[in-house]
């Protein structure tokens, strides 16, 4: 996700060492480009790092006040064009935003119609030419800023600065976290506090639809109405690399905690709730090839292959599409039959892993039809595929895949719906999907809010040796990610199996010292699952089992219980992998292991 900083003092510091310096600090967000803007230098940007950004400043740039970004592509390509800060038609007003504005084509033409003229394919850049607009009305920037923001659809985190005044910066927020810092004779704008802990500890966090103006000794804070807000600030004492972390002790359950807003992201813009439609921009070139298409083969590695594997149930079921999944690995290596009327979807976080990307190679010399389902834009993955769905997750930096997974189970669902619905998915049944994805975030929230509980169980069975993960339907691919995520960042041999599989070998395992994890929700599968949990306990194995809210059978069988909402089964497994999440986290730090780091794994497996 893009990074924000921004700086106005009136210490003498200079305003271009400051900026780079806390750019740096930001590079662990990721990113594509980089840009700087001072009212006394003026603007430099370029692709690639801030190393990247700092080879091109010339000696002298600098000011007392400017702003900076580090951009991670969402709107256009990652070149020095679209990176960061936009300015207006007269160079007057600079912008750097984190989000997506919904409605930046209606705005954007408008604007052309008014005679603004645009450098960029950004949506950013639309911002800047409304204040411009609204500054010749309005004659004030702190008015004409407040009425642009009053006209945005969609997410922002924005740091706006105006050569006419040039100490003063103004922030907004609607769902992109915006921080501002408070020092001595001098104020920050970020996107998290890491860069601006170096400088002060006092800090002021934005909520949604608030717009901070700053200057050196000032700031006020106001709602998008422009009703005056009192907040008192905080002091945080985070170590910088806390602060990166958002507080938390590590990057994993930080990625887990963002699971909701990571559902968001990936819906934002997409869904047609009215209609049960879904509009997917990157598929738009292929729809109607799509509409022919005759099977689907997916392909992924780990995690992104069960996410796939889930894919298959909800595409076979709900758009009728014969689909098959593969491991990337082994797909390039068989005589894979492929033609014009395949589909070969490749599902990737990192959107580089090699074999993910050797199996779309070869479905493009077999003539299929290749689309990514990719969270890293502008990724080899992203690039080669003739289209595909962005996940919008944000950077994953642990390297277990957690947020990604969910936002790969939306992506899914979406195209479940784009698919079904050019072929017999009824108006309801569309309606009936899209209405519950977007209840999802609600719902992640509240299996969140039972975190706590989950840290007491993974506790309770951190010494376990062997663990058993079991489900069926929808939910056999959680249980074969439960036990991936137990296994790499545990050392604990977890094994993931189909609950009816279990009589056919594993049962045989199962003593009193051989612990369950049964994913028992109340679904179509539900009686089938309490007969398992029957047999388990006949042989003294410890169950923990996943249920639904107010379930009471399985809790009268199993060891223990986490409950989790009602949803729709094929949406189920987005709800359910967050606790097998927090299971797997607070297991490995019971052992005092390196969750985010774990042995001999690396994030982007770029070998075969
Ligand atoms: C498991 C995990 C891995 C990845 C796999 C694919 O937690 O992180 O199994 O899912 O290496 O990586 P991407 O999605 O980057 O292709």
């Amino acid at each position: 996700m893009c990074g924000i900083f921004a700086y106005t003092g009136a210490q003498g510091k200079d305003a271009g060492k400051v900026l780079l310096d806390g750019l740096l600090s930001l590079e662990y967000r990721g990113y594509d480009s980089a840009g700087i803007f001072t009212p006394e230098s003026g603007s430099i940007k370029s692709p690639g790092a801030v190393a990247e950004l700092r080879k091109k400043i010339p000696t002298g740039f600098g000011g007392k006040s400017g702003i900076a970004h580090l951009r991670w592509a969402t709107h256009g390509e990652p070149n020095e064009k679209n990176a960061h800060p936009h300015q207006d038609c007269t160079g007057e007003l600079w912008i750097v935003h984190n989000g997506i504005i919904e409605n930046f084509k209606e705005l954007k033409e408008k604007l052309a119609h008014a005679g603004h003229r645009f450098a960029s394919d950004s949506d950013t850049e639309v911002l800047a030419h409304l204040v411009e607009e609204h500054l010749k009305k309005e004659k004030n920037f702190e008015k004409a800023a407040l009425a642009a923001l009053n006209d945005l659809r969609g997410t922002y985190g924005i740091a706006l600065q105006y050569k006419g005044e040039p100490d003063k910066l103004i922030a907004a927020r609607m769902g992109s976290p915006i921080v501002i810092g408070l020092g001595d004779g001098e104020h920050f704008i970020a996107s998290d506090p890491s860069p601006i802990l170096p400088h002060t500890k006092k800090v002021v966090f934005l909520e949604d639809g608030e717009v901070a103006v700053l200057t050196p000794h000032k700031h006020s804070i106001y709602k998008l109405n422009a009703e005056k807000v009192d907040r008192t600030p905080t002091e945080i004492d985070w170590s910088p690399e806390e602060a990166q972390k958002g507080g938390y002790e590590h990057f994993m359950l930080k990625e887990i905690m963002e699971g909701p807003e990571v559902v968001e992201n990936t819906l934002r813009g997409r869904v047609i709730a009215e209609k049960g439609m879904v509009k997917l921009g990157g598929l738009e070139a292929v729809a109607k090839e799509l509409a022919s298409i005759e099977r689907v083969i997916i392909v992924g590695c780990g995690t992104a292959y069960y996410a796939g594997l889930v894919g298959e149930y909800m595409l076979e079921e709900f758009a009728g599409i014969p689909v098959e999944v593969e491991l990337a690995s082994e797909f390039r290596y068989r005589a894979p039959v492929l033609n014009q009327k395949t589909a070969l979807i490749a599902i990737s976080q990192s959107g580089e892993t090699l074999d993910t990307l050797e199996a779309i190679r070869e479905g493009k010399r077999k003539g299929a039809l290749t689309l990514g389902i990719v969270n890293a834009v502008g990724s080899t993955i992203a690039r080669e595929t003739d289209a595909g769905v962005y996940n919008h997750a944000g950077p994953e930096v642990s390297v277990a895949s957690t947020k990604a997974l969910v936002s790969q189970l939306t992506a899914l669902a979406l195209f479940t719906v784009f698919l079904g619905r050019q072929r017999a998915m009824s108006e309801e049944t569309g309606k009936e999907i899209t209405a519950e994805l977007k209840k999802l975030p609600a719902k992640l929230k509240a299996i969140l809010g039972r975190t706590a509980d989950i840290e007491v169980l993974a506790k309770k069975y951190a010494s376990s040796r062997d663990f058993l993960f079991i489900g069926r339907k929808y939910n056999y691919p959680v249980a074969l990610e439960g036990a991936i995520k137990l296994k790499e960042i545990s050392y604990v041999h977890a094994e993931g199996y189909s609950a009816g599989e279990m009589k056919h070998g594993p049962i045989a395992m199962i003593d009193e010292h051989f612990p369950t994890f049964a994913l028992a929700p109340h679904d179509s599968v539900y009686e089938k699952v309490v007969s398992n949990i029957h047999e388990l306990k006949a042989r003294k194995g410890p169950v923990v089992a996943l249920v639904t809210e107010g379930d009471t059978r399985v809790a009268e069988l199993a060891d223990d219980v986490i409950a989790v909402p009602k949803t729709l089964e094929m949406l189920s497994p987005i709800l359910n992998v967050v606790p097998l999440q927090l299971f797997a986290y607070y297991f490995a730090k019971e052992k005092g292991l390196n969750v985010d780091r774990p042995r001999n794994l690396a994030k982007s497996v770029t070998v075969e």
